[in-house]
């Protein structure tokens, strides 16, 4: 068994497709036992580093280090401690539920019954068990991408890279997911989560990496991430009885933007801001409808990371 403390080690990797750097030197860890997430718009190069970490193919330049093992020398013995969910993957469409995961097991040299007991047990944890015998064809894009899941969990991997996993699901199955993603977690394996879903990202990543354009624009855990910037701190509040005009002249508020029947105070100090505003209601005849504080959000932040490098 080896031994290492980060799950992946990535340096200065680089892929191009002709004129286009889709991946840009980049360079990162990630931490064995930790939801690493690779969050980033569409384009970002997301897929192409996954595809370059599970070694679907070679990159221009740089280094991968997967489970303590060189990817590029030692192959074999990386892939095997590997689970990979691919974005645009398919199970087979003429085999079955169980069919296609005995396949995947057997790419693995794992075969035998006790093989065969925990393809049922994943396939009972997706909720799939009882469709077993039936072929893939016969199954909804939410099931078939519940199966991909499946598959990538018969070798029980240590690391399991998941790209895009409840994108285009429904509530109920991206649910399922993210509790069996959680799970997995809790359970030591080490996930290598892509996503183009902030609030994925937020709830369920320890770290986060956030991709733009090729490169890593930013890396680190999502209150940190939240709190580089900490002028998007505010006050909601919404009034029963008409407007206010004693807004504009309130301390601690930096700033005012009206959202439908809503007013979003920004401030360096929102709890002092919501007293000073029901100070103010009380002392009016508004009526106070809600009232919240709202801390950074990961969108602003990843809106505004992403937004920098626009040409
Ligand atoms: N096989 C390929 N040939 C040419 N260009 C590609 C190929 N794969 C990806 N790209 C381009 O590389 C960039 C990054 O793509 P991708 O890694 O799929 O992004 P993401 O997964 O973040 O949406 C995009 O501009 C995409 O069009
Ligand atoms: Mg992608």
């Amino acid at each position: 068994m080896n031994n290492y403390k980060n799950s992946v080690i990535v340096k200065n990797m680089s892929k191009a497709f002709g004129q286009l750097q889709a991946v840009d030197n980049i360079s990162f860890h990630v931490h064995k036992g930790e939801i690493f997430g690779f969050l980033g718009p569409n384009g970002a190069g997301k897929t192409t580093s996954v595809r370059m970490l599970t070694g679907v193919f070679p990159p221009d330049t740089g280094q991968i280090y997967i489970a303590g093992y060189n990817l590029l020398d030692q192959t074999l013995a990386a892939k095997m401690r590997i689970g990979v969910a691919p974005e645009s993957a398919n199970a087979y469409l003429d085999l079955t539920a169980l069919e296609n995961i005995l396949f995947m097991a057997e790419m693995y040299g794992l075969s035998g019954k006790k093989i065969r007991k925990r393809a049922e047990e994943l396939l009972n944890i997706f909720n799939l068990l009882d469709r077993k015998n039936d072929k893939i064809k016969q199954f909804s894009k939410g099931m078939r991408q519940k199966m991909i899941l499946c598959m990538a969990l018969i070798n029980e991997p240590e690391i399991l890279f998941l790209d895009e996993p409840t994108s285009g699901l429904d509530v109920q199955s991206r649910y399922l997911i993210r509790n069996i993603i959680k799970d997995l977690n809790q359970g030591g394996t080490t996930i290598f989560l892509t996503t183009h879903n902030i609030n994925e990202a937020n709830k369920l990543c320890d770290r986060i990496a956030i991709m733009n354009k090729g490169e890593i624009a930013a890396i680190d855990s999502p209150e940190n991430l939240k709190n580089t910037f900490v002028s998007s701190q505010s006050v909601e509040v919404s009034f029963k009885f008409g407007s206010p005009n004693f807004l504009d002249n309130l301390s601690y508020a930096n700033s005012i933007e009206k959202r439908g029947d809503k007013y979003r105070l920004y401030s360096d100090e929102p709890g002092q801001l919501a007293m000073k505003l029901i100070e103010q209601v009380k002392s009016s005849n508004l009526g106070l409808n809600s009232i919240r504080t709202i801390g950074p959000e990961l969108e602003e932040v990843f809106i505004k990371l992403t937004e920098e490098k626009k040409e």
